[in-house]
């Protein structure tokens, strides 16, 4: 065992409810030797999901990711370098990201869910786990594949300031939809509109609401919702569905913090009336294709057409507070990480 240190993030106890401060540790513990086929991963940027607090819960384990287990590092995407390799395959210096935990160095082998990146020197490392990585292909493959956004469309996003929304708003505008955001805050619906150029945005929680702020932005209906929320504001929604309207059903969030079930949508009927079809997905679907998007993603990163949003929070320590201020409505864009080694 070697004396080097590594600090990891704990689960300390299963939220109940939004995420609590209180329920994650920075512990410290000595780093293992590595064995063959292992390498070293010193973590440049850890990346904070929202998805990843439903296996926060106890007992949560399904076929895409084991519960996590109170006292073991919470389980999250890393982006390092392999700082020492016993693995043929790596050698020191190769940038990886990685399914693995909060924590300053990772032991991995190549059979960890694993790549090996080929970053380009003009973008930041940070951006493969944001807008070049999981985040953006999710809002990419979403928009494309089940929304199918046409030129002039009306295209409607929940929590458009955070990553997956952001992104989806930007594509969105750039397969020249009109596009109406949903957030929280009056200041984060300007900001859309100043940041992201988009043409027009709902705050929710207004006086009358996600109901009168649709049929203010959106007078002529909703031809494509990309949805990352679920709960009432899809039930809502389907009310203002188009004919042949595409519903993208990216994600929950209104049901990740609950303890007792969510009522579905009363209204499935408009679907059927509007002849509009609703779809989930999981970006992981599309592996084979990630390198094909990935080039669309950069091109238009470097042209400008697409802005790299991030919420950066530096040091271990802060990735527990950061993580629960996603749940707030705290965050601007895609929320990392960056930990010490983060220079490149
Ligand atoms: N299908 C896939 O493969 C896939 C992959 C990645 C992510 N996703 C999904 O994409 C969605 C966005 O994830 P993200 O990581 O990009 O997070 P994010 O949007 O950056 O952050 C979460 C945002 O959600 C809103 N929010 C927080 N708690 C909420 C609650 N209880 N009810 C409603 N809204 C709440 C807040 O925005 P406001 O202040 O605007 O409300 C907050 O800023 C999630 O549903 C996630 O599961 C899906």
């Amino acid at each position: 065992m070697s004396d080097r240190k590594n600090k990891q993030v704990v689960l300390r106890a299963h939220p109940v409810g939004a995420p609590r401060e209180s329920d994650f540790e920075c512990t410290e513990s000595p780093l293992a030797d590595l064995e063959d086929g292992q390498m070293l991963l010193r973590n440049l940027y850890i990346s904070l999901d929202a998805g990843f607090r439903q296996w926060m819960n106890e007992g949560a384990g399904d076929g895409y990711l084991e519960a996590m287990e109170l006292g073991k590092p919470v389980m999250g995407l890393v982006l390092g370098e392999v700082e020492d390799s016993r693995n043929s395959d790596y050698a020191a210096g190769d940038l990886v990201m990685c399914r693995s935990r909060w924590e300053e160095y990772t032991v991995v082998d190549g059979s960890d869910y694993i790549n090996k990146l080929e970053a380009d020197p003009d973008v930041s490392p940070s951006c493969y786990l944001g807008i070049l990585g999981p985040t953006g292909l999710t809002a990419y493959f979403g928009l494309r594949d089940i929304g199918k956004v046409q030129p002039g469309e009306t295209v409607l996003i929940s929590t458009a300031a955070g990553a997956v929304g952001s992104t989806a708003a930007q594509i969105a505008k750039i397969r020249g939809a009109r596009v109406v955001g949903m957030t929280s805050t009056d200041e984060k619906c300007r900001w859309l509109a100043d940041e992201l150029g988009i043409d027009a945005a709902i705050n929710y929680r207004a006086d009358g609401g996600l109901e009168a702020g649709i049929a203010e932005h959106c007078p002529n209906g909703v031809d494509v919702y990309f949805d990352n929320v679920g709960g009432r504001t899809l039930e809502t929604v389907i009310g203002h569905l188009n004919e042949r309207a595409r519903v993208v059903l990216s994600g929950a969030l209104a049901t990740y913090n609950t303890t007792e079930p969510v009522p579905g949508p009363y209204n499935m009927f408009n679907l059927i009336t509007q002849r509009a079809t609703m779809a989930g997905f999981m970006v992981t679907d599309y592996v084979e294709q990630y390198p094909e998007a990935m080039e669309q993603l950069t091109a238009w990163l470097k042209s400008g057409a697409l802005k790299n949003i991030e919420d950066v929070s530096v040091g271990i320590e802060s990735t527990g507070p950061a993580f629960c201020k996603m749940f707030a409505g705290g965050n601007r864009g895609k929320l990392v990480v960056r930990l010490e080694g983060a220079a490149r």
